[in-house]
Formats: C-alpha cells, sequence, structure tokens
C-alpha cells in the first residue's frame, strides 16, 4: 500500500511528488465522503490530534477541526490567546504538557518561521504544520494545487501567477513548491519591494506589469498584503497599490482569455480584489474552502496511517 515518504506535514519542500499525487487521490474519495448525507467515516476512532494555534485563523482551523471530525478523530482545541502562554510558558512545556494527556498529531500555526520543525525534533507526535510564519502553508498550498486539477484537469503545464506580497507570505512560498513539483509554469506579480531577492533560485519569473502576467496565465492567485508583519511601508498608499496590482471587473473582461482567479482568504475586498471579482464565477475561492476540508482529511489520515504502522 502507498504512503507518505514523510512522518511530519512540515513543509511543502519536504514532499516529493508521489507524496502530492497520494494526498491528491486520496482527498478524491474523502471528497466524496463529505458530500455524502453522512459525511463521516470511522477512520481514526483510536486517534487524538491537538491543534494549537499560536496565531489568528479562521478558515484553517475550522478545516482542521472539521477534517479530524469527519475522520472520528477525538480533538482537543488549544488557542494562545486564552492560555499559559501569556504567563510565560515555552512552547516546548506547552506541548510537552498537552502531550501528557495522550495526544497522537499536533496540528500547529505559530508566528516564527521553523516552528514545527523545532517540534518536530523534540516531541514524539506527527506534527502538521497550519503555517509557520512567513515560512509556509503546506496545505493551503495543496488544495489551492486541487483546486486547479479540479477546475483545469491538471497542473502540469498551467500557466500560474501569484499577485501581491510575496515577501512576506507562507502561502506563495509553499503554492511556488508545489507548484513547481507538478510541473506548472509559475510567475510572481507585485512591486518590486515585496518580492523576495532569493526569488530567481527558485525558478520562478518576476512580473511587474500585472496586465502582462493576467494575459500570460491560466490561473492568477491574489494574495493579501499582509500588514501584520509589515513594520516599513512598503508602497506608497493602499490605492497606489490597488491602482497597480489590484484585479478588476474591468481588467478582467478585457483579456482575451477566461482566466481563474484564487484566493486564499481572508480577503480585502477592494484592495487586491474588487467584490464582483471575488464573486464571479471565474473566482474558484469557495471551492478552495470546501477542498480544504478533503485535503486536510487526506493529509491527517496518510500521516495517522503512519502512527498505527
Ligand atoms: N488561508 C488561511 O490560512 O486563512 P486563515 O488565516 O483564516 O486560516
Amino acid at each position: 500500500m502507498s504512503e507518505l515518504s514523510v512522518d511530519h506535514l512540515l513543509g511543502i519542500k519536504y514532499l516529493n511528488e508521489a507524496d502530492v499525487q497520494l494526498i491528491f487521490e486520496t482527498a478524491d474519495h474523502f471528497k466524496e465522503v463529505i458530500n455524502r448525507p453522512i459525511k463521516k467515516v470511522p477512520s481514526l476512532r483510536d486517534i487524538t490530534i491537538a491543534n494549537l494555534f499560536f496565531e489568528n485563523s479562521t478558515r484553517t482551523k475550522l478545516s482542521f477541526e472539521l477534517a479530524e471530525k469527519r475522520l472520528s478523530a477525538d480533538v482537543i482545541n488549544f488557542s494562545a490567546a486564552q492560555s499559559s502562554v501569556k504567563k510565560g510558558e515555552t512552547l516546548i512545556d506547552t506541548v510537552n504538557n498537552i502531550l501528557s494527556m495522550k495526544v497522537d498529531m499536533v496540528v500547529m500555526r505559530h508566528p516564527n518561521p521553523g516552528a514545527g520543525v523545532f517540534l518536530s525534533k523534540h516531541i514524539k507526535a506527527s506534527i502538521v504544520n497550519a503555517g509557520d510564519g512567513a515560512h509556509e502553508h503546506p496545505t493551503q498550498a495543496l488544495l489551492d494545487s486541487y483546486s486547479i486539477r479540479e477546475k483545469l484537469g491538471d497542473v502540469a503545464g498551467k500557466n500560474v501567477v501569484i499577485v501581491g506580497d510575496i515577501l512576506h507570505s507562507r502561502v506563495a512560498l509553499s503554492n511556488i513548491f508545489a507548484l513547481k513539483l507538478q510541473g506548472a509554469n509559475v510567475k510572481v506579480c507585485g512591486p518590486m519591494t515585496l518580492i523576495p531577492k532569493y526569488i530567481d533560485s527558485l525558478g520562478v519569473e518576476v512580473e511587474t506589469n500585472l496586465r502582462k502576467a493576467l494575459e500570460w496565465c491560466d490561473v492568477a492567485n491574489m494574495l493579501r498584503v499582509q500588514n501584520e508583519r509589515m513594520d516599513i511601508s512598503y508602497f506608497p498608499s493602499t490605492r497606489e497599490y490597488t491602482q497597480q496590482f489590484g484585479v478588476n471587473k474591468t481588467l478582467l473582461d478585457s483579456l482575451d482569455k477566461e482566466i481563474v482567479i484564487m484566493h486564499p482568504g481572508p480577503i480585502n475586498r477592494g484592495v487586491e480584489i474588487t467584490s464582483d471579482v471575488a464573486d464571479s464565477k471565474q473566482a474558484i475561492i469557495l471551492n478552495q474552502v470546501e477542498n480544504g476540508v478533503a485535503i486536510r482529511m487526506a493529509v491527517i489520515y496518510l500521516l495517522a496511517s503512519k502512527i498505527k504502522n
């Protein structure tokens, strides 16, 4: 039987192409399950999962919890804002206390890049990175590629542009790794101040003209400007950013083909994307959210299979 090459999901950079295909095939099965009248399977009745969120989340937190419950796992939720972290407890102490309660898997979002890797070296449970600072967000990239595969039939050979704040985005880095692994052509588009200096080393081209980027692509993944990770100004004003890098319906309709619009959320309507684009039939934003549950079920199921073996 096929299994993942890894014991943790710390980042897309640790996966190979066979891992991605196995996750997608497993997600296909779970997508069928969650569209049944009874949306639940008993697969993980003997597994306990702790969701540790040291940073805010809406989609990822709800999606992981739902995925775990659909697999019949026991679930405990931890939010740093209401915890003893506020009293000075370290990450290792927090997690060791939780693991003493016989937890098998930890899903963790943390503001520090590498927090998941650090944890995997110190504790026995299987770790799933639910976003570590500006580093990686592997399940987001998997659900994004899965949604492209669902919409366009394949990821290989497709032209994908990631638009916006590439510098502070874990979604951008994980998407670049995932898309390149599957043979897509990838460009990034945004102000040069928000493009990392090392971008060439990722095999990605930079296009600073949004119209040209959209004319080239099959899919545009629109990212939010991550103001919470900025301590200086990277562009003159939000109005100017929107004029140069925001997608509106007039621009979209002026292209000579129908491109697919994606967004990982949360959306800043009227900044990186207008409401009429976000709500248009070209946007697959809510399909991404729906696919997130199936992808996370697949990841958890496959990692839990390795714990059981
Ligand atoms: N896409 C995403 O990670 O959203 P949340 O921050 O709401 O989890």
